[in-house]
């Protein structure tokens, strides 16, 4: 199977595009399977929440290394379709072998930006996403964009993080890190990013605006499941790796890298239980209608 690349380029989210096309789309790619485990209770409950039925067409944005284009298929059926589109050639590149391996012929992958792809007028039933839709420079006019490619009656569905601080799986290694760290600036809440759209009302307007009716947040609260039993190392990597402290730590050097993940391994130590660690985390389940 063949990643498609568009042809309908732009300069609009340039920073993303090259963020997850450099060192953040590599680590994505190895994390694969720990990310997948870690969000599989969170991804179940959004997939049951937008409801893909059989011989569906569906949309799945920013879809990463493809659980969810994957998991859509099964449901859809073979009379259905899945199309997968990122930015990032790394990970899709893991969504594509996903799919060669199950020779799944109701799947396709396009190496796109979603905020400006053409993807054809009421193409799809469902547009949904996984924790991949809260980069856009321009989130109205990219909704704006993916609803044209819903059909009448069609529906969204995605998940996002909503704050840091209903996110312990988040703040609490941000903070061990923190001691480590040189002073950051206060990032602009609603610059792209994975919280940017924590406000319910920002994401509220966001869809409202781009066009869509019937808006729903439901929030949704859950443990993460940072590794296993007897692997509080491995849980102290994959926490170092992922969210907001991967980006704190975005140019530092091997010794300071080695300090923060010794302090996220101690912090976790408290949070170890005998089926291994887990912290809560809360996200919002968002839908919307054509
Ligand atoms: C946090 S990751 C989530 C990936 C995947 N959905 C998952 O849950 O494992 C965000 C994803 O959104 C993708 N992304 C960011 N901006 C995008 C855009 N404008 N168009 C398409 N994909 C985008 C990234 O490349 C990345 O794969």
């Amino acid at each position: 199977m063949e990643i498609s690349r568009a042809t309908d380029v732009s300069d609009a989210n340039a920073g993303q595009i090259a963020y997850w096309n450099d060192e953040a789309g590599s680590r994505w790619a190895a994390l694969q399977r720990r990310t997948d485990a870690a969000f599989s209770v969170v991804t179940e409950a959004a997939l049951d929440y937008a409801g893909p039925a059989a011989d569906e067409a569906v949309l799945d944005v920013g879809c990463g290394c493809g659980a969810t284009v994957l998991e859509l298929a099964r449901r859809v059926g073979p009379n259905g379709n899945v199309l997968g589109v990122d930015v990032s050639k790394a990970m899709l590149d893991i969504a594509t072998e996903r799919t060669r391996r199950r020779h799944l012929m109701n799947v396709q992958l396009v190496l796109a930006d979603a905020s400006t792809h053409r993807f054809g007028e009421a193409a799809f039933d469902l547009a949904f996403s996984r924790f991949g839709v809260m980069f856009f420079d321009n989130p109205v006019s990219a909704f704006a964009n993916i609803k044209r490619s819903l059909r009448d009656g069609g529906r969204l569905t995605f998940i996002c993080w909503r704050d840091l601080a209903e996110n312990p799986w988040f703040f609490v290694p941000l903070a061990a890190a923190k001691a480590y760290l040189p002073p950051q600036a206060q990032p602009d809440p609603e610059s792209p990013g994975p919280l940017s759209f924590a406000d319910k009302d920002r994401v509220y307007r966001i869809l409202q605006r781009a066009g869509f009716t019937a808006i729903e947040l439901n929030r949704h609260d859950t443990m993460m499941r940072l590794s296993g039993p007897n692997e509080l190392e491995s849980a102290a990597d994959f926490a170092t790796q992922i969210g907001p402290v991967s980006r704190a730590l975005a140019g530092a050097d091997a010794s300071l890298r080695i300090d923060v993940r010794a302090a996220i391994l101690e912090v976790l130590r408290e949070h170890e239980g005998p089926e291994g660690v887990f912290l809560p985390a809360s996200v919002w389940i968002v839908s919307g209608r054509l």
